[in-house]
């Protein structure tokens, strides 16, 4: 296969960089100084590209566009917002993804959010490291266990925090485009009923146009200044300066973002709050997912390239 081009936008992972690299003709779009005659060059042997979310790394109109040859894109992301996938579908080019192998970190993560912002973790280990123990009492935190957990999107995602914060003897409630009967979680039809209901609001639903700042000012309001908000989905789903205003008028007691809706930019005004903890999108980053998402996006492109059923396909 290595007369087939794969073209990668963006570093994301050694791990798959070897892989491509042993089995097809790479090209690294980040080595080349000058993206247009790159394009002019090498445009028509690429014959598939590995997008992922972040920035400049995904598979937009005007990238699949100047790739004739382009077959395929692999994305080494399970959200697909960065790839336009309805385009690649008009054109006959096949999508995959990486579902299920990233399901159990991003799960984690979320309730690592959760209880670092409740009980201020990331505060009180600054506390500690500038000495301040010695001259006072950390201030108390807020109790996880037998909250009220509301959660956008009952996908593998969702369920799977549900299923974390039900050891935790949280009651479970759910809002997402149709009720699930096969669920045993309280559904609500509307974002503004879950979060008026609940205590801890999680996003873990995809990012589409429908999702779009779906927390806005209202639904802030509804969680009120002693609710907490956690995104592990897309910095998209969140009006961000509408969140920034609730953390610093302490509208809302505290939020935990692994996503940010202009990423790696991040509100400046958040870095001074101490009820908010940030992770730079780390969802799935971890060794053992990350790797098991390389061999997803790599095995996808051998089936596709050798005629055989693809692992992971949207379209
Ligand atoms: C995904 O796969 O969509 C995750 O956001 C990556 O961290």
């Amino acid at each position: 296969m290595e007369a087939i081009g794969v073209l990668m936008t963006y570093p994301m992972s050694s791990y798959l960089e070897q892989q491509l690299d042993s089995r097809f003709n790479l090209f690294r779009l980040w080595n080349f100084p000058h993206k247009n005659d790159f394009f002019k060059d090498n445009a028509a042997s690429i014959h598939a590209v590995v997008g992922s979310t972040q920035s400049h790394a995904g598979a937009d109109r005007e990238l699949i566009d100047s790739l004739p040859a382009l077959e395929i894109v692999s994305s080494f992301s399970v959200g697909l917002d960065k790839v336009d996938v309805a385009y690649c579908k008009e054109k006959g080019i096949r999508v995959t993804n990486t579902p299920d192998v990233l399901t159990d970190d991003v799960a984690d993560l979320a309730i690592g959010l959760i209880l670092a912002t409740l009980r201020r973790i990331c505060e009180s280990d600054r506390y500690v490291r500038t000495g301040l123990w010695k001259k006072d009492d950390f201030k108390l935190t807020i109790k996880f266990s037998g909250k009220k957990v509301g959660i956008i999107g009952l996908g593998r995602i969702g369920t799977a925090i549900a299923k974390r914060a039900e050891s935790f003897n949280c009651s479970i409630s759910y809002h997402s485009r149709s009720e699930k009967p096969e669920s045993k979680y309280n559904y609500f039809p509307t974002v503004i009923e879950l979060a008026s209901h609940c205590e801890i609001l999680v996003v873990a639903c995809a990012l589409t146009e429908e999702t779009r700042h779906i927390i806005n000012r209202e639904v802030i309001d509804a969680l009120g200044p002693k609710g907490f908000l956690v995104n592990i989905g897309r910095g998209g789903h969140i009006d961000e300066p509408e969140l920034v205003s609730a953390l610093v008028e302490g509208r809302l007691a505290g939020a935990g973002l692994d996503v940010f809706e202009d990423e790696p930019q991040v509100p400046e005004e958040l870095f001074g709050l101490d009820n908010v903890v940030m992770v730079p999108h780390v969802g799935s980053g971890t060794v053992e997912t990350e790797d098991a998402m390389a061999d997803l996006v790599v095995g996808n492109l051998e089936a596709h390239f050798l005629k055989k059923p693809l692992l992971t396909p949207v379209v």
